[in-house]
Formats: structure tokens, C-alpha cells, sequence
């Protein structure tokens, strides 16, 4: 039996659902074209993702073809009630509500598995890796194989692989580049922007904003921050990618010297620990403090919690402490505050990291017994046909080489 908040709220789901079909037309298409086809008629697909009104179309789209689709949170706060609503409205197995505690969000992605799905979707891996600790050896259900939707998921997948205990091919679709160049760089730039502003209402332009992390996702908060009038400084561990930012305009320091000059601090590094008490210490009164990475621990929320003097919650999704005298603001308990404090990234960007998702899922119930059990990128040809699936959803064209332009690419002299 399904789980959600409240089964009311399913007609509001609905119209959510709608509005993300009717922004997502990438997917669509994608989900259009095999709908005949139904290549995933008796496939059971297992997702564990944000329950968002973009996921509402994935998931819909899965049992359009011909899966059996049942689906939990990746992340206990993240939850869209209504969304979740309308799903089981429409018999999708869900099991989710926004605020689970963590012993509930377990036990809904043991719901999910408990189906034995054939193939597992995860953003975070978090259901990828109770399948590994709880079933695989205890088991005889072995899923034919997953997918993968953020960087941290991959990490960790990997690091299973490495030491030769996944169970199952993985397909990586953080890694397409119709996913992490779009997805992760401007989604998480816009809806980590518009998660602080609902939450705080602050105003960036002449504020300080320290972000940690200059990978994908800290580039697009970077430069959206940059481009609402905020001075932005980066911090990162990686030369490369501190000389990156630092050629591309920004100030680049380490925590303990930028922390002092911050405004706002925003982690994007898939990290434990970045922010920690003696940053937090050094930060002027009134300094807020949000997540954009998977999980909430890259700032040091369990120090926050035991060295408060006060605590109280101000607006919603938004928490001070008052330590050494001072206000410390921090959004959405230290978890992703772009799905905690505004949606999530808009549909057309998911549009393209779930057209590449469904076309995975298809891909790797056809070709699961030619792979071993490792973590594969997504293919080549996957990749492609969802940037020209999107260039003509955006009626963009694009020039064609020559004759001669792809016979002077074969010369080498
Ligand atoms: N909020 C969202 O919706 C969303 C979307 C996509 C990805 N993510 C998550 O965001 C995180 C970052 O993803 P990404 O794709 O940008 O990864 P990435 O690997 O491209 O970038 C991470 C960067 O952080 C840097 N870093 C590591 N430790 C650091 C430290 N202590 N201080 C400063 N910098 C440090 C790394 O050198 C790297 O450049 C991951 O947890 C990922 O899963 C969140």
C-alpha cells in the first residue's frame, strides 16, 4: 500500500505534473517515441529520487512503458506532498511524505525493495547501498542493474566496485554531459539561488557569498550569484580547479580567511566537514549558511546543534543559533536547500538528466547480460540524441560539417 501525507492533495499534484509534462518536452519525446514499443513491459523499476513534479514525469513515463514503478525519497525533506498524492492517485507504488525521520525514510526504500525491482534508479545511491548491506548476501533477488543520478551516488558506487562488491551493472547518468553540464551547473546555480532567497529573502547584490566547491555545481551558484550583483569568493582543494576559478573572476582563498568575510556560505563539495566550528566562529553576526551537496554534511550542523546557546526557528526553513553572542542562519537543517527551501531545478533542465535516465533504464534492460558488474557511462549515442532531442524541443539548428570539413578531420598531414 502506498504512503503519502495526504491523498487530498492529489489534484494539486496533478496540475503540478501538468505544468513540469508541458516543460519537459525532451522527455516527452523520449517517452512518446518507445511508448509503442513498451520495452519495459514486466520490468519492476525501483526509483529512489526527489519526489518532485519533474520525477512525477519520469516515473509516469516508466509505467507509460510498460513498467511496474514504485518510487521513495532520496532525501527525507525533500518530499513534494502533493506530487507524492497524485502518484498514488494514479497506482504508482509510493512511499514518501516530506519530514520523514531517517527511520522512516529507511523503511521506505525497504518498501521500495521489498517489491524486488528488476532495475534501481538512485540519486545519492543511498538504495543502491541498503540492497548491497541488507539483501545481497541475504538474499536471492539481484537486480539487473541501476542508475545513477548525482555525483556523490557515483562516488560511492565506485568505491563498491573498486573493491569488487557491487552486484550489478550501474550506469553513471551524473556523468553524461547532457546531464552534469546542464543539471548540475545550471539547475543547482538557479534553484540553490532561489531556495536562499525564499528562504531568507536577503539581498545578494553587494553581499560577500563564499561558495565551497568549484566543481559543477558550485560553478553555477558561482556565477548566478555573481550575476545578482553578489562578490563571490570560491574556495576548493583541487589547484586546477582554484586556478579555474580564479581565471574566471573570482576570489579564491581558503575557508578559514573567507568565512570571515561572508555574507552567505553556500557548500556544494560533496564533502564532509567543510564549514566547521572554527569557520562558524570567525563569521560576522547574521551569516547564513546553506547545503547544495547530496547530503547534509558538509556543513558542521551536529556542532551547531550542541554549542547553541539558543535556538529558534525564524521562517520557513530557517533556523538561528546564537553562538558566542552571535546569529548564524542556517536553511533547510543543513540539507540540499534547493529541493528543501524552493523545487528543486526547473523541468526543462531535469528534462534532459531524465530523458537520459529513461533512455538508460531501456538501455540496460536490453543490454544487461553484456555488461559486468561495474559502473558504466552513459553511451555515447544516449548522450547525443538527448542534446538533439533538445535543440529541436528548443526549434535550435545547428550547421552539419561538409564533405570536405569531415575529410579534412581524417587528414594527418
Ligand atoms: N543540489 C542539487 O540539486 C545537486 C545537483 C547535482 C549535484 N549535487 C551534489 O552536489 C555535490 C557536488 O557535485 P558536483 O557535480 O559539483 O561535484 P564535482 O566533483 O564536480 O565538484 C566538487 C568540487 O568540490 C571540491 N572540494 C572537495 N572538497 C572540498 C573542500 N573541503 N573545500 C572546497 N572544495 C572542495 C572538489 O575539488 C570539486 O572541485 C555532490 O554532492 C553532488 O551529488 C547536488
Amino acid at each position: 500500500m502506498p504512503k503519502v501525507a495526504d491523498p487530498k492533495l492529489a489534484e494539486k499534484g496533478r496540475l503540478a505534473y501538468e505544468w513540469a509534462s508541458k516543460h519537459m518536452p525532451i522527455l516527452v519525446k523520449s517517452i512518446d517515441r518507445l511508448k509503442d514499443e513498451r520495452p519495459l513491459h514486466g520490468i519492476k523499476t525501483g526509483f529512489c529520487l526527489h519526489v518532485t513534479k519533474e520525477t512525477s514525469v519520469l516515473v509516469m513515463g516508466a509505467r507509460m512503458l510498460g513498467a511496474d514503478v514504485s518510487l521513495c525519497a532520496a532525501n527525507p525533506l525533500t518530499t513534494q506532498d502533493d506530487v507524492a498524492a497524485f502518484l498514488a492517485s494514479q497506482g504508482i507504488d509510493v512511499y514518501a511524505w516530506r519530514d520523514e525521520s531517517m527511520d522512516e525514510y529507511y523503511s521506505c526504500i525497504r518498501s521500495v525493495l521489498s517489491n524486488s525491482p528488476t532495475t534501481i534508479t538512485d540519486d545519492g545511491s543511498d538504495m543502491h547501498i541498503l540492497y548491497h548491506k541488507e539483501l545481497k548476501d541475504k538474499s536471492n533477488y539481484t537486480p539487473l542493474g541501476g542508475t545513477e543520478e548525482t555525483t556523490t551516488g557515483v562516488i560511492r558506487l565506485r568505491a563498491l566496485a573498486s573493491e569488487g562488491k557491487l552486484a550489478y551493472p550501474v550506469i553513471a547518468v551524473n556523468n553524461a554531459y547532457t546531464k552534469h553540464l546542464f543539471d548540475n551547473r545550471y539547475g543547482t546555480g538557479q534553484s540553490t539561488i532561489d531556495g536562499i532567497l525564499r528562504a531568507t529573502s536577503m539581498l545578494l547584490a553587494g553581499k560577500v557569498v563564499v561558495v565551497a566547491g568549484y566543481g559543477w555545481v558550485g560553478k553555477g551558484i558561482a556565477s548566478r550569484a555573481r550575476g545578482m550583483g553578489a562578490r563571490v569568493i570560491v574556495t576548493e582543494v583541487d589547484p586546477i580547479k582554484a586556478l579555474e576559478a580564479h581565471m574566471d573572476g573570482f576570489a579564491v582563498m581558503p575557508m578559514d580567511e573567507a568565512s570571515r568575510h561572508a555574507d552567505l556560505v553556500v557548500t556544494a563539495t560533496g564533502q564532509i566537514n567543510v564549514v566547521r566550528q572554527e569557520h562558524i566562529k570567525a563569521m560576522k553576526d547574521g551569516v547564513v549558511l546553506a547545503n547544495a551537496g547530496h547530503f547534509d554534511v558538509e556543513i558542521d550542523v551536529r556542532w551547531l546543534e550542541s554549542s547553541a546557546r539558543e535556538k529558534r526557528v525564524v521562517r520557513d526553513n530557517l533556523e538561528e543559533y546564537i553562538i558566542d553572542g552571535k546569529s548564524i542562519y542556517l536553511i533547510g537543517r543543513g540539507r540540499i536547500a534547493n529541493l528543501v527551501a524552493a523545487e528543486g531545478h526547473p523541468p526543462e533542465v531535469m528534462a534532459l538528466s531524465f530523458a537520459n535516465q529513461l533512455l538508460s533504464i531501456v538501455y540496460i534492460v536490453k543490454s544487461h547480460d553484456r555488461f559486468e558488474k561495474r559502473v558504466y557511462g552513459v553511451p555515447e549515442e544516449i548522450d547525443r540524441q538527448v542534446a538533439i532531442n533538445a535543440l529541436e524541443a528548443m526549434k535550435i539548428r545547428i550547421d552539419e560539417p561538409t564533405e570536405e570539413q569531415l575529410e579534412y578531420a581524417r587528414r594527418w598531414l
